[in-house]
Formats: structure tokens, sequence, C-alpha cells
């Protein structure tokens, strides 16, 4: 398939492009710096050699894309879906990002964002995409060690079926990782504000952790 990332140059959309473009994808990565975009699809052709992968600004890499990922942090979210629009219409567009701030003592604190969740917002501001949300809880650290299995789940929320099902099965590309499906874009909000938890849990045992459903 063909897979762009919005706000691929950070370490999560990085770490994707890479797991995905090791599946056999192909893989846009996307900047607000057409430059950057390029970097970025260096990057990954360094970590995986037999890549297909470019770069370019966030407008350009998102037009040929079958699945458009969201990898940017929450606070431009609003104003990147508005300047991409309706070059989202139809495509299955999967939002990654877990609206949080980092709080002096505290570490990580999961927002409460007006729309519930941001995939929610994605939702309304996108109302001819096929919005799914996933991949929230998934360390960008693990994602980038493509030699080794990651043993999490992928919990995969969104209302439209079919395109769920795309993401679990691209999820399910990544080794060691079960795509689940977690039900409609309601749910998306639990998904993100686990984010938070596992973060200071990161802090705390100073390693990489992860979610695993048991008892499905
Ligand atoms: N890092 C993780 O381990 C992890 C794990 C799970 C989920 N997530 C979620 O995944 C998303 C990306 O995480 P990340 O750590 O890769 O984030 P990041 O490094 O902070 O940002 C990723 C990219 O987004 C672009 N960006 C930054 N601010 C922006 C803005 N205001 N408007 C539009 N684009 C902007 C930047 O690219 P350009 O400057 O090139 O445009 C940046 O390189 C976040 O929402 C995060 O909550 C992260």
């Amino acid at each position: 398939m063909k897979l762009a990332f919005v706000g691929g140059t950070g370490p999560e959309g990085l770490g994707l492009a890479m797991r995905m473009a090791h599946a056999g994808h192909e893989v846009a990565i996307g900047s607000r710096s057409t430059e950057r975009g390029e970097e970025g699809a260096a990057k990954v052709r360094e970590v995986v050699p037999a890549a297909v992968a470019t770069g370019g600004a966030n407008a350009d890499v998102v037009g040929d894309a079958e699945v458009v990922f969201l990898t940017f942090p929450y606070s431009g979210q609003h104003d990147t879906l508005a300047a991409l629009g309706a070059k989202l219409d139809g495509k299955i567009v999967c939002n990654v990002v877990a609206p949080l701030e980092f709080e002096k003592g505290i570490g990580a604190v999961a927002l409460n964002v007006p729309g519930a969740s941001a995939a929610q917002e994605a939702a309304a501001q996108l109302p001819n995409a096929r919005v799914v949300s996933a991949f929230q809880n998934m360390s960008a650290e693990k994602l980038m060690e493509i030699d080794h299995e990651i043993d999490c789940d992928v919990l995969v929320c969104g209302r439209d079926a079919e395109a769920k099902q795309v993401v679990i099965g691209l999820a399910n590309q990544v080794a060691g990782v079960r795509g689940v499906d977690a039900g409609g874009l309601s749910q998306s909000r639990y998904v993100e504000m686990l984010t938070s938890l596992l973060i200071n849990l990161n802090r705390k045992y100073k390693t990489q952790t992860s979610i695993r459903v048991v008892g499905l």
C-alpha cells in the first residue's frame, strides 16, 4: 500500500514508517518543510535499505496515499487538518495523536480535549475521511529498533469497519504486534489517555512499556 505520514519527521512517524517500509509498503514522509520531509525519507532508507520512501511537504505526500497517518503533536492538529482539508477526502486517516502535556513534578498529563478525543476531533473536522485511531500506546523507541519484535497490542478504534480492518492488518505486520478492534471512535479517548500513564511508567521504571489485553 501507499502510506503517508503527516508530521512524519518525529520519532513516532519515522518509527512507524520504518516498520511499514520493512513490511513492504511504500512510505512518504511529510513535514511542514519539504527539505525536512526529504531528510526523513532518507532516514527511513538508511534503516530499511530496501524501502521505497519519499519525502516532502505534508500537502504533497498525502496526494496518492491510501492511508494517511497523523503523527504530529495535538497542539498542531486543528491547523494541520484545516490546511489539508479536502485532500484527505475518501482516504483512511489513522490518528496516532495522544493529547498530553508535561507538568513539573508530575510528568505526562493527559489533556481533556473539547471533542473528547483527538480522533473524534479529527473525524468532526474531516467528515469525508475515514478516520481511525491507533498506535498511541506504541513507543517510538521500540518502533525504530526494526530488528526487534514489539510485545504489545494496538487498540484500533473507528466507526468505518473496513478502514479499521485495514489498520488492524497494518498493525499485525509489525513483528510481535496484535491489532485489536477496540470499538468506535468514542473509545479512542481511553486509548489516547493511556499514553500519559505509559510515559510516566517508562520514567519510573526506566524502560519502554506498552499494553497487552489478556483474555481475548
Ligand atoms: N514519541 C512516542 O513515543 C509516541 C508514542 C505514541 C504516540 N505518540 C504520539 O504521536 C504523535 C507524534 O509523536 P512524536 O514524538 O513523533 O512528536 P514530535 O516529534 O513532537 O512531532 C512530530 C513532528 O510533527 C511536526 N510538528 C511539530 N509541531 C507541529 C505543529 N504545531 N503543527 C504541525 N506539525 C508539527 C514536526 O515535523 P516538521 O517540523 O517536520 O513539520 C515534528 O517533527 C504525538 O501526537 C504523540 O502524542 C508518540
